[in-house]
């Protein structure tokens, strides 16, 4: 196994949860309108789902003898619900099912 390989896989893992937990928490207080409390709360957990995975993560990094990274992936802003929940429900341009299957997009019929 090559050590510095993984511990720097695993630091990528740990940038995206940063910036992961980051996002959700800036969707949940961004977000408006008549869905904003089930979002909100969605998001929020999801925030703190990410917050726990970085911490993972990181003493994993440890354990191998690496200094888990302290960098954040980019994080983006918008008021718009439709935009933050796709922007979460797609990787590389897919639906995330685990997402999608958790909080289906709500049918306003
Ligand atoms: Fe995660």
């Amino acid at each position: 196994m090559d050590t510095a390989k993984v511990i720097e896989a695993l630091n990528k893992a740990v940038a995206l949860e940063h910036a992961a937990s980051i996002q959700y928490k800036q969707h949940a207080l961004l977000v408006r309108g008549l869905w904003r409390k089930v979002f909100a709360d969605f998001f929020f957990s999801e925030s703190r789902s990410a917050q726990e995975h970085a911490y993972k993560f990181g003493h994993k990094i440890a354990a191998l003898g690496g200094v888990p990274t302290i960098e954040v992936g980019t994080v983006h802003q918008s008021l718009d619900v439709r935009r933050c929940y796709n922007r979460i429900s797609t990787w590389n341009g897919r639906p995330c099912r685990p997402i999608t299957r958790r909080i289906p997009w709500p049918r306003m019929t």
